[in-house]
């Protein structure tokens, strides 16, 4: 059994398949999977999938490149939602300075980013983090802001080094496709120290195909190719891989 940790399936590229898309999820082995919302919008959307089918579930927060989405009054409507029994997470959120280069928008994505960490502390809900271009930034917002929760930094791109604070604070590392890419940078040395209670697999889908889907719409029975991987460079079976992050899964996300 493997358990897609972060997909986006309220995503209008899934609105003519999403049923045969679960289908082929459960089909490979994918019996739980886990959507996030990046707007209000798409949280109520995720919500509502986690409650119309059993396997999904949820998360619900407001992503750094939609701060503009964001005000106590969403703040008060996403802990509404949290209040849905399938609503696990809060996510995601977090960071991206990739897009954003203006320095008092980076200033205001961090003030929202913290704002949603402490939603969280109030829900008692682990948090899925958005982290591109700004390791340096989130790791130190954890550190300061991060007591008392836990959760994952979602598609990790950082370096060992940064990898190794996270799992000192007792939080996971996400990993999808890249790790498949021929180009995957640092991703395979992160992957090869990590402990093995530390790491959770994921497709981001719509986004980031494995390979040999890349390019194309990604979807959540191709996390068993980022599986797959994680087995080969950490020389591991398939069904060791598959065991663990399941069980990982369930532990942050109190899933069964
Ligand atoms: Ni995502």
């Amino acid at each position: 059994m493997f358990i897609d940790t972060h997909c986006h399936l309220e995503d209008e590229k899934f609105s003519e398949d999403r049923e045969e898309i679960l289908e082929r999820a459960r089909a490979a082995g994918v019996e739980r999977i886990i959507n996030f919302g990046s707007t209000f919008q798409s949280s109520v959307a995720v919500t509502e999938l986690a409650k119309n089918f059993s396997e999904l579930y949820a998360g619900v927060g407001i992503h750094p490149e939609e701060i503009d989405d964001f005000d106590e009054k969403i703040c008060a409507r996403l802990a509404e939602l949290a209040a849905e029994k399938k609503v696990i997470a809060v996510g995601e959120i977090g960071l991206d300075y990739h897009w954003e280069k203006d320095s008092e928008r980076r200033l205001l994505q961090q003030k929202i980013f913290i704002a949603q960490l402490d939603l969280a502390r109030q829900l008692n809900l682990p948090v899925c983090v958005h982290d591109r271009d700004a390791h340096g930034d989130t790791l130190k917002i954890l550190q300061a802001e991060g007591k008392n929760l836990r959760g994952v930094l979602h598609c990790y791109s950082g370096s060992l080094e940064t990898a190794r604070e996270v799992w000192k604070l007792g939080w996971f590392i996400g990993v999808d496709g890249p790790l498949t890419f021929k180009n995957s940078a640092k991703l395979p040395e992160v992957v090869k120290a990590a402990p093995r209670d530390m790491i959770l697999i994921e497709t981001d889908a719509p986004y980031l195909a494995p390979t040999p889907h890349r390019g194309k719409r990604n979807e959540p029975a191709f996390v068993v190719e980022v599986a797959k991987k994680l087995a080969e460079i950490r020389s591991e079976t398939l069904e060791d891989v598959a065991a663990y992050t399941t069980a990982n899964a369930k532990n942050l996300y109190e899933i069964f």
